[in-house]
């Protein structure tokens, strides 16, 4: 149906006979000519009509715009003052002899020229794909998935599929459910990742697994989450967790190599408290030059802990962040700021504005001035470099108050501000979590999954010091999105069995949903680990967007319904008898 695609056509071609299929993009009628840019997915060209080819003529005439056509025609060259720099098919056109219409559009819902809104581009997804932007995504995605398979087959990894009708596997969220038909009441997972089975290959032999998988997961959807996303799930035996993530590094590397031209640098390597103390997160964004800064030690004095009202009984944190464009934050704006981190619990954000520190406490603004003594003042400048023009945000809580609030305030200012350099790629690796968290119940659960290894020197820890014990993970951060995580698993039957007690897994429980993992690790299984990278993040990286849904063919809304297709829907009671369901009005 093509001897050619729009985009390609170039001066060499002239005078070439070319037949096109497409659509059009656009149509202007000046009377005598007709000219449309016709569109594939190789890009634009345009094709002109001439009055004097009279059938063609008429039948250009009935076009829309988006309708389906075929054009037989000769490249001819533009004149000069014709030319369109724009497009890379700028400088010839397509002489139209014949035309055969496909199909007439009938007028678009979407106006592609106007924003619209999120629920029309949703409903028409296959008519918002054909923008170039979304398609080019697509585009990128496609080559990033070939560049991975090559690159995991030449590192002899075997691309094993695993079951998607499965029995749940705790991954954080809860889990889509698909009723049995052959077994009223009961019900398969799918799964949030295929952790079990690529554990269970390795214990199989298979040495080196990956696959490009869907998982899904009922949570809470943000712009960086989506109920059924892809993971580049990876297992290794017999492979430390530095190795792999050399691997990974090498892949990554690879990938921003290729698709952005961009070399990126050696990953360095934080601990998960290291990032806290510092970022006040786990997936610290490194183009944000700012640091959380302890000063502690300079207010340790009684009057101080009583004017930051800090409850010593608890574990407190006083520390500040130092940001540059002090003299753009009026109290206002301030005052915003401290709202700001209010929501994450901080009761006040103090501030202290450097105007001109030669000449002492005269020279700055703030809110703890009373406080502040000419040698307290001095300590402060000295830990944080500060100089003149600065603003000092301050937060005096428990740590785990100051270190969110802080974190997200690190953001909040490097948005507000744009400080943050463009086009820059700052990947790090956050690696030893903590193994488990505690509720306000007192009850541990997992960081990571509960199949997890705790660091080699931990292991004693889970027997007495429980808030102590690191997990041997690793995550791969890249300018503050988290695009990968792994562990080293545990490979012994008795250590699962302690993680599954410890975090409240009865026998009966770990025997009905772990079972078969608890008897498989007994036959030999082997030291393994692994991780998985989100694949959608690392193309919404590329691509430079932050909506994942930019990235994803057919997404969900953020409440997980697609609304081209209407589901989730509802179903006849005719099939939902035949499941042995009944539904139950809220
Ligand atoms: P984890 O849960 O950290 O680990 O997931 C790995 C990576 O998957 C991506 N991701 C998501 N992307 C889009 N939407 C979501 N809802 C979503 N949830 C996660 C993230 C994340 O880093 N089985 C373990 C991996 C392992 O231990 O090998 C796992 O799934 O980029």
């Amino acid at each position: 149906m093509r001897t050619k695609y729009c985009g390609n056509i170039r001066i060499i071609d002239l005078h070439k006979s070319v037949i096109l299929s497409g659509w059009v993009n656009k149509i202007r009628n000046f009377g005598q000519f007709i000219f449309i840019d016709m569109r594939d997915y190789t890009g634009i060209v345009q094709v002109i009509f001439e009055l004097n080819n009279h059938t063609v003529f008429k039948k250009a005439l009935s076009l829309k715009n988006e309708s389906c056509i075929q054009i037989i025609g000769v490249v001819q060259k533009r004149d000069i003052k014709n030319q369109n720099l724009k497009l890379d098919t700028g400088d010839i056109e397509i002489l139209a002899k014949k035309i055969n219409i496909f199909n007439i559009s009938q007028s678009l819902p979407l106006d592609y020229l106007n924003n619209n809104s999120d629920e029309l581009r949703l409903k028409y997804r296959y008519l918002d794909l054909r923008k170039c932007s979304l398609f080019k995504n697509l585009k990128i995605r496609s080559q990033v998935t070939d560049l991975i398979r090559t690159f995991m087959t030449k590192k002899k990894f075997l691309d094993i599929e695993t079951p998607l009708l499965t029995k749940s596997t705790p991954e954080g969220a809860r889990d889509y459910l698909v009723p049995s038909r052959n077994y009223l009441g009961k019900f398969y997972a799918l799964p949030q990742s295929p952790q079990l089975f690529k554990q269970l290959l390795m214990i199989s032999g298979i040495d080196k697994y990956y696959q490009i998988v869907k998982c899904f997961r009922d949570e809470d959807l943000r712009s960086d989450r989506q109920p059924e996303f892809t993971q580049v799930d990876i297992e290794t035996a017999f492979m430390s967790a530095v190795k792999i993530r050399k691997i990974i590094e090498q892949l990554i590397k690879k990938i921003w190599l290729t698709t952005l031209n961009y070399n990126l640098n050696k990953f360095p390597t934080i601990s998960f408290h290291e990032a806290i103390k510092r970022y006040g997160s786990d997936k610290p964004d490194l183009r944000n030059p700012i640091e959380i800064v302890d000063i502690f030690n300079i207010f340790n004095k009684k009057k101080f802990i009583e004017f930051f009202k800090i409850d010593l009984s608890k574990k407190n944190r006083i520390a500040l962040l130092c940001f540059p464009k002090g003299e753009q934050i009026n109290r206002k704006k301030i005052e915003k700021y401290c709202n700001y981190v209010n929501q994450f619990g901080a009761k006040k954000l103090f501030y202290i504005k450097i105007k001109k520190y030669e000449i002492g406490k005269e020279g700055i603004e703030s809110s703890i001035k009373k406080i502040l003594s000419e040698v307290i003042l001095n300590k402060i400048i000295n830990k944080t470099s500060a100089k003149n023009g600065d603003i000092l945000f301050i937060i005096a809580d428990t740590e785990d108050i100051v270190n969110k609030s802080l974190g997200m305030l690190r953001i909040k200012l490097g948005n507000d501000f744009k400080i943050y350099q463009k086009n820059i790629w700052k990947p790090i690796w956050v690696i030893n979590f903590p193994m488990f968290k505690k509720d306000n119940f007192g009850k541990f659960s997992s960081v990571h999954h509960p199949f997890t290894s705790c660091k080699k020197n931990h292991e004693k820890k889970l027997f007495n010091d429980l808030n102590n014990v690191l997990s041997d993970s690793y995550d791969l951060v890249i300018n503050g999105y988290e695009i990968g995580g792994g562990s080293v698993r545990i490979h012994d039957a008795k250590i699962q069995k302690k993680i599954f007690n410890i975090i409240g897994l009865n026998e009966k429980d770990q025997k009905e949903k772990f079972g078969f993992l608890i008897e498989a690790l007994k036959y030999g299984a082997p030291p393994h680990a692994g991780i998985a990278l989100g694949l959608d993040r690392i193309i919404m990286l590329l691509r430079q967007t932050n909506n994942i849904r930019d990235v994803i063919a057919f997404p969900k809304t953020t409440s997980a319904s697609c609304l081209m297709t209407k589901a989730p829907s509802i179903l006849k009671d005719k099939d939902l008898n035949e499941l042995g369901i009944k539904i139950i009005e809220k």
